[in-house]
């Protein structure tokens, strides 16, 4: 298996033959459960970043694996970091103990450079605004279930912070395997980089009729120089009942969460709505990971 002992640091890393494997694996994930497949294994979560989902989804499909779990929730105040110690020795340490690490980080780059001390497997769950995988692989596996792996044709809009969001820069990387079109809606300053392929436009209302993915992200606050700077964006958009009212039936709306403004509360009743759900695919996806990435087999 191709990913067997191989670090997972960004979304560049998987062709359409490698998402199709470990969606297979998350299905039989839902239906059978984790048989206790990683057993005596331990994970060790390193997270320099806030988290609730991602830790909490890499710990739960660990556990439900029947493998353990060591978990550093507050890497800035509470490790050696403190202290001055390196990210490649932190790596070249707990990889001494651990099995396989998930790390979060704020800067671009650092998840490799931890990966780079560590002799076992380092999986990135964010880095900055370069890449979160594992948070675009359960958004994928979400509209790839959705759609029943018929996803060519499909037009994606990906409407927020294009910019510094890490979710939509991964998830494009995995949707092109499947032959979808991309719409960029972002407001002027906050729009995908140069390199991204797709439709470039401001106004949510003109174009969400058309699409049949609607992947929303918010203001990533943390990234701007100043509050004030990322205010200036507060309720660029705002996904309400109204809008909904001009979405296609058979489109989704999918969120990584957390969402500050850009949904309304009334929409979570909507049918079309999955950005709950995909919490659980979350769990799914990574527990097919770890099986892939440890070499268990299925
Ligand atoms: C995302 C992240 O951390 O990049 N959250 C998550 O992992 N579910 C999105 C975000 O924080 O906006």
């Amino acid at each position: 298996m191709k990913f067997q002992s191989q670090h997972i640091l960004d979304s560049k890393q998987f062709d359409r033959e490698g998402l199709l494997e470990v969606f297979k694996i998350a299905k039989e994930m839902e239906e059978k459960g984790g048989r206790k497949l990683a057993e005596g294994k331990i994970l060790a979560t390193l997270f320099y970043e806030p988290s609730t989902r991602t830790r909490f989804s890499f710990e739960t499909a660990m556990l439900r694996l029947g493998g353990g779990v060591v978990s550093g929730s507050d890497m800035v105040a509470n490790s050696s970091h403190k202290k001055g110690e390196s990210l490649e020795d932190t790596g070249r340490v707990v990889s001494r103990m651990a099995d396989m690490i998930a790390m979060r980080h704020p800067e671009a780059g650092s998840v490799e450079k931890l990966a780079s001390g560590s002799r076992v497997p380092v999986i990135n769950a964010g880095d900055g605004v370069h890449e979160h995988p594992t948070q675009a692989l359960l958004d994928v596996y979400t509209i790839w279930k959705e759609f029943d792996g018929k996803l060519e044709g499909l037009k994606v809009g990906m409407v927020g912070d294009l910019k510094n969001g890490r979710v939509p820069h991964s998830q494009y990387n995995l949707l092109k395997h499947f032959g979808v079109s991309f719409v960029f809606v972002a407001p002027e300053g906050l729009q995908m980089p140069e390199e991204y392929v797709g439709e470039r436009v401001e106004n949510l209302a003109e174009v969400i009729s058309e699409l049949d993915v609607i992947a929303m992200t918010r203001v990533q606050k943390e990234r701007f120089t100043s509050e004030a700077e990322a205010e200036k964006y507060a309720g660029a958009y705002v996904l309400d009942s109204e809008l909904m009212g001009k979405v296609k039936k058979s489109a989704i709306v999918i969120h990584p969460l957390p969402r500050v403004d850009e949904i309304a509360v009334e929409v979570d009743d909507d049918g079309r709505a999955r950005y709950f759900d995909q919490v659980e695919n979350g769990v799914a996806v990574r527990m097919a990971l770890i099986c892939l990435v440890l070499g268990f087999d299925e």
